[in-house]
């Protein structure tokens, strides 16, 4: 059967009008959590722990009788980052069935074997799993996990209840997967996972995560599919042109659900560009599309990063992109004005961080280098300022989501960046 040709196009930040059609297919509140799939779940859930500031919160491993697969939950504030690894499965160590659906040995390998250490899934908080997952399989979701009841069932004195949860097909081999509790579940991640009470509260101040961005080979197919199932809307578009890149380029449509809390930024690599673009760098070191970066947002980015940044050195923590130019600080002023005062202008340098803004706030963002051995997913630390507005039904007051845009203005310098640190690359 012949493809229908989309009807979507890109316009350009320039031509792109925002509006929000409430147009969701199904009741979606936030960002409930992102799982890694990795080679050793203990060592990257410590990397991740001294490095982002986040305590462990709860396990399934070999100790609470998970014979299959080691796994660990980290936690600051409403953030929860999940580490995942299969025990032996050639020697027939990864025994027993799985003790979460969506979670079987080999399944894990594989992933690990073709992306290295990567997201595989980006968990949204729904009202009801199985409602959203069925409403977007009939829209046309590739269904990865049909919804599955878990009962909590370890005596830890902590979590009871249960919930539901579902998976389709976001890009990739990344899911999107649909959870909601039951029966006052509490738990800082999936049922059966033990609660770790006595480990101390850390933050380095990162709240919330803000944006899951994935490159993909096909910008246009790949929102027709995720717009489709899930309803969601486009919320800001930058193409090649925008950006005003140097040597390489992307495409890239955000994309929200209702209350914009969840935003899900997907970018192509263009190309005959002077250099490779990142995208298609990404593209052939991933083994095909996957999530990119994790922008992960602080209410203190100077106290978030300076905390970050002590443990840079001890490959405990996270490489920070080379600052941007003298330049492009001695031209900051100018082009932020006075959301910021003098303080926060030196500190912005000190610490080598981006400014930028839209027509309704500021924001502060800074990014690392890639994570792990691939040049594929890496991590931005950001503080949205403005935008305030009134909670529906209450007098206190919330930002609106995506406050001050995601940094157009600073593409081009973190392109520099990143094409300096390829540069380094002798491959
Ligand atoms: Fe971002």
């Amino acid at each position: 059967m012949a493809t229908v040709p989309s009807k979507r196009k890109l316009v350009g930040c320039a031509n792109f009008v925002r509006s929000n059609p409430l147009s969701d297919a199904f009741e979606c509140e936030k960002f409930d959590h992102i799982e890694f799939w990795c080679g050793d779940a203990t060592n990257a859930a410590a990397r991740f722990g001294v490095g982002l500031g986040m305590g462990l919160r709860c396990k399934s491993d070999a100790t609470t009788g998970n014979g299959t697969y080691a796994s660990y939950a980290m936690k600051s504030n409403d953030l929860t980052f999940v580490f995942t690894a299969p025990y032996g499965v050639e020697s027939g160590g990864s025994r027993g069935e799985a003790p979460h659906p969506g979670h079987e040995g080999r399944a894990m390998m594989r992933f690990f074997e073709k992306h290295g250490l990567a997201a595989r899934a980006v968990g949204v908080r729904v009202k009801d799993a199985r409602a959203a997952y069925e409403e977007a399989v009939k829209r046309g979701a590739r269904g990865v996990l049909a919804p599955t009841v878990l009962t909590h069932t370890v005596d830890d004195g902590c979590a009871k209840g249960g919930q539901v949860i579902a998976e389709i097909e976001l890009y990739g081999d990344v899911v999107l997967r649909f959870v909601n509790a039951t029966d006052g579940f509490d738990g800082d991640f999936l049922c059966n996972y033990s609660a770790t009470r006595d480990a101390p509260d850390v933050s380095y101040g990162l709240q919330r995560l803000d944006h899951a961005v994935g490159n993909v080979h096909d910008l246009i197919e790949t929102v027709d599919y995720i717009t489709k199932v899930t309803g969601f809307h486009e919320f800001a578009e930058f193409t090649a042109e925008d950006i005003g890149t140097i040597d390489s380029g992307l495409n890239s449509m955000v994309l929200a659900n209702n209350n914009e809390y969840v935003l899900l930024p997907v970018n192509e690599p263009t190309f005959g560009t002077k250099r490779k673009s990142q995208i298609q760098t990404y593209l052939e070191q991933n083994n095909g599309p996957g999530l990119q970066h994790l922008a992960l947002k602080t209410d203190d980015i100077f106290a978030t990063v300076r905390e970050m940044r002590k443990y840079s050195h001890l490959r405990g923590g996270f490489d920070f992109q080379a600052p941007a130019s003298d330049d492009y600080y001695k031209q900051l002023k100018a082009k932020i004005g006075d959301a910021l005062n003098d303080e926060q202008y030196a500190l912005v340098e000190e610490l080598g961080l981006l400014v930028d803004k839209d027509d309704q706030g500021v924001l502060i963002q800074v990014f690392t280098k890639p994570v792990g051995d691939r040049p594929t997913l890496f991590l931005e630390i950001i503080q949205r300022i403005g935008c305030m507005r009134r909670k529906a039904d209450s007098e206190s007051f919330e930002q609106a989501a995506g406050c001050g845009g995601f940094g157009k203005g600073n593409f081009s310098e973190l392109f520099k960046s990143i094409e300096a640190y390829e540069a380094t690359l002798q491959i």
